[in-house]
């Protein structure tokens, strides 16, 4: 019962952190910069395919797709995950602690038209939820060009892009981007990395 108690006041600790930490810097970080930027195909067909629980990175998803013309993917779990927060983080942790690849709904039909992926997820216990390494495990993105990006309350924002980068590692990278809400700095980002004009 004591143990029961402290496992769930450590929780309710972890996800009272999660959410009040100060720190919102949303400059653009680049966990593949040491590799040469990939050159962009002309008339790139591109996908956002992303993961989101609350619906933020889902409004980043959105945003990207709407300057750059991609289409969007949704990385939607087979079971749902719990719509309260904490129980929420209990099967997010039970999850990463097993090393699980949670079974993905749906899948991509045409993977093999698209040229460039975007893949975005919130920042989950430190790191990327489980279900995006199901994701990056199911398609070879050989010779594909992988652009990171996240939304986080307050910390993990670099290692979770550096993840996504490493899960992907036959594809070529372009500059991630990490938020915690804000889609303000979206458009300069696509520019940046020229992606957009
Ligand atoms: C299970 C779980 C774990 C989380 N872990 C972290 C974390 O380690 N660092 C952090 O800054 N935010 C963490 N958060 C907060 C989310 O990353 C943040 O609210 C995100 O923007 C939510 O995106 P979504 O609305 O698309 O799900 C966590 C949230 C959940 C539900």
């Amino acid at each position: 019962m004591i143990k029961k108690f402290l496992y769930l006041l450590l929780v309710a600790l972890s996800a009272t952190v999660f959410m009040s930490c100060g720190e919102d810097n949303d400059e653009p970080e680049y966990p593949g910069s040491d590799e040469p930027a990939p050159e962009i195909p002309t008339d790139s067909k591109i996908l956002v395919a992303y993961f989101s629980w609350g619906g933020t990175t889902q409004r980043m998803a959105q945003n990207i797709a709407e300057l750059t013309g991609a289409d969007l993917f949704r990385i939607e779990a087979a079971t749902p995950y719990p719509t309260n927060y904490t129980e929420c983080t209990q099967v997010a942790r039970a999850e990463l602690d097993n090393d699980a690849r949670p079974d993905i709904a749906s899948a991509i039909d045409n993977f093999e038209e698209y040229d460039i992926f975007f893949i975005g997820c919130p920042v989950w216990w430190h790191t990327t939820p489980m279900i995006i390494n199901t994701f990056t495990e199911s398609y070879n993105f050989e010779g594909k060009i992988v652009i990171p990006f996240c939304t986080y309350a307050s910390t993990y924002r670099d290692e979770t892009l550096a993840r996504i980068v490493a899960l992907t590692p036959k594809a070529s990278h372009l500059r991630g981007y990490g938020s915690t809400g804000s889609t303000s700095g979206v458009r300069n980002w696509l520019q940046q990395i020229g992606v957009i004009q």
